[in-house]
């Protein structure tokens, strides 16, 4: 069975708005762990424009699951990592411009500034993961580097529609099949939601999904907890 890590990225960005203190991303991460999540995953971009040092510091002190931190390859946001070390770090790909992360890591293009990101990180005792689109070079890459795990864009498989989506799908399957074979764990998520996830899950050897924008759009309606939970048995059995 996967693990659900939920992101509570957009928690923040709710705050953010106002540059207030409510809704508190610290809060909402007790609530998804009452719900069953098995990690808490958060972005600290370099913007800083949803969560803010003091919460990663917070959260570092308060969840007691995994606690997953997602962050491109920028000098001042590895030390920060370094230094407080959450249980996993996933290496995004960061522009300023974008609304979300729109596509996987280029290792390949980029090699030596992820390998050094990542022996900064592991020799920090974290587990790394790398965010990458489902590309066999790229995999291939990330094996060769020493990543820990893989998670893979689902962004392409969410946005599908019709036949393309079991095209998209089948993309997923054989790149986690590679990603397993290479000897590194598997992960997914983007784009993820009620409606899509199951296949997702049911993936040979899937072992953690992160999940944000529609579990923080379902809990405006129906509460964090109720909104974790539901998502929790949608995968439980896959
Ligand atoms: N995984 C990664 C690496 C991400 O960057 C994001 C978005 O922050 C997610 C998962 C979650 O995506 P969504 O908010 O679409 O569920």
């Amino acid at each position: 069975m996967a693990e659900l890590g939920v992101n509570i990225d957009h928690v923040a960005t709710v705050r953010q708005a106002r540059r207030t203190y409510e809704p508190d991303p610290v809060w909402a991460a007790t609530l998804a762990e009452l719900g069953g999540a098995d990690g808490i995953t958060i972005h600290l971009r370099e913007d800083r424009r949803h969560i803010q040092d003091r919460d990663l510091k917070l959260l570092r002190e308060t969840v007691t699951v995994k606690l997953n931190l997602e962050l491109a390859c920028v000098d001042e946001i590895l030390e920060l990592a370094c230094r407080l070390r959450p249980d996993q770090a996933t290496i995004v790909p960061e522009k300023r411009e974008e609304v979300t992360t729109e596509g996987g890591l280029d290792i390949v293009s980029n090699r030596d500034t992820v390998a050094n990101a990542l022996v900064r990180l592991q020799d920090a005792g974290i587990v790394v993961s790398l965010f990458l689109d489902p590309d066999a070079s790229q995999i291939e890459a990330a094996a060769e580097l020493g990543a820990h795990a893989v998670e893979l864009h689902t962004g392409s498989y969410a946005l599908a529609k019709g036949n393309s989506r079991q095209e998209e799908l089948d993309k997923l399957v054989s790149a986690g099949k590679q990603i397993t074979d290479l000897g590194m764990t598997l992960h997914a998520g983007h784009g993820l939601n009620y409606q899509n996830v199951k296949p997702v899950a049911a993936i040979s050897s899937m072992h953690e999904l992160n999940i944000g924008h529609s579990i923080v759009a379902r809990a405006v309606m129906v509460g964090m907890e109720r909104a974790v939970r539901e998502m929790k048995a949608l995968i439980i059995n896959c």
